[in-house]
């Protein structure tokens, strides 16, 4: 056993931690919460590695807490606006994410939310529930039909390109998209899709779909402006990180039907939902299950152990931020 320290703040699906626990000293929150800060700054006090959550916020204090051993952070999920990655980098702390492994679930759950929103799923759910199917009707919960229609992707990185790639082959769905500039040749010559700015991709778009990175340029990217440029008809869809919208100003939106729907897994004060919102009929609200299946999160934790495995080997990470 190696004299290596590390801290997993939550106990995760699948194996991969027992390989950890093979050979490492690890300690594992294995309560139901999760750590809350102060718990967080004495837990990571002499470990080498901190394999931890998107929930743990990992400041400049909790790496003061943890020492000067502290070579490694493993997140456990592909976006880490959680961490102080400067402060990281400063003190020469690797940190790593899990891209990839995600990818799929967090395009399909997309099109769980789309289809959602299209064809009114939880409405008629509780509309049955509720005792109140009288039987068939031709007007019973009309929605819309993804074919043809334009899906309009704001950040087409590794989950963009297979949201498209599903709403084009899949449901033969128009794609336009905005990536800050980029252009994606390949993508658009396989799926004939195009990059727009982003207020033609809004104006035109019938379903939207967020992929970008918390950062400083991207909180609030949905504001009142952006959003007084959907079509009333057009639905929001976002699984990225919820500050990307502004949340009042959608409540505000759906209330008066400027939009025809939004469809949320992520939250700007999360895991608060915004007053207003668990009364809209026209919003469907997941809780950051996005890339909850069972191969998703233990190929999760495979990826963060591995990380931590190759640093504390002295080899190069798999997957480093920045
Ligand atoms: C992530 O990885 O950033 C998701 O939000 C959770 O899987």
């Amino acid at each position: 056993m190696s004299k290596f320290k590390i801290l997993v703040t939550k106990q995760l699906p699948g194996e991969a931690v027992k390989q950890l626990r093979s050979k490492y000293a690890v300690t594992i929150n294995k309560s139901a919460n999760t750590l809350q800060p102060n718990e967080l700054k004495k837990a990571v006090v002499g470990k080498d590695a901190i394999l931890c959550l998107l929930t743990d916020k990992i400041s400049k204090e909790i790496m003061d807490s943890a020492g000067k051993q502290l070579k490694v952070i493993a997140n456990y999920a592909v976006g880490y606006d959680n961490i102080d990655i400067q402060e990281a980098k400063e003190r020469n702390i690797i940190v790593t994410n899990t891209p990839n492994v995600l990818t799929q679930a967090v395009a399909e759950h997309t099109f769980a939310l789309i289809m959602s929103l299209a064809r009114r799923i939880p409405e008629s759910d509780e509309f049955l529930r509720k005792n109140k199917f009288k039987g068939w009707r031709p007007d019973l919960f009309l929605g819309s039909e993804l074919k043809d229609k334009t899906i309009g992707i704001i950040g087409m990185g590794r989950i963009g390109s297979i949201v498209a790639k599903i709403a084009s082959r899949g449901y033969q769905m128009k794609v336009v998209y905005f990536d800050n500039g980029k252009i994606h040749a390949e993508l658009d010559q396989s799926l004939g899709c195009s990059a727009v700015s982003l207020s033609d991709l809004l104006k035109n778009s019938d379903f939207i779909s967020i992929h970008v990175p918390l950062l400083p340029t991207t909180r609030h990217l949905i504001d009142k402006k952006q959003l007084k440029l959907i079509k009333k008809t057009a639905y929001i869809i976002n699984t990225s990180r919820g500050p990307i919208i502004n949340e009042v100003e959608l409540v505000k939106a759906l209330q008066s039907k400027r939009i025809a729907g939004a469809a949320l897994d992520v939250f700007e004060f999360e895991p608060r939902l915004s007053p207003g919102m668990s009364k809209l009929k026209n919003l469907v609200i997941t809780p950051h299950i996005a890339s909850a299946t069972i191969e998703t999160r233990a190929g999760m934790a495979q990826l963060a152990v591995d990380n931590i495995i190759a640093v504390l080997d002295g080899k190069n990470p798999i997957t480093q931020v920045l």
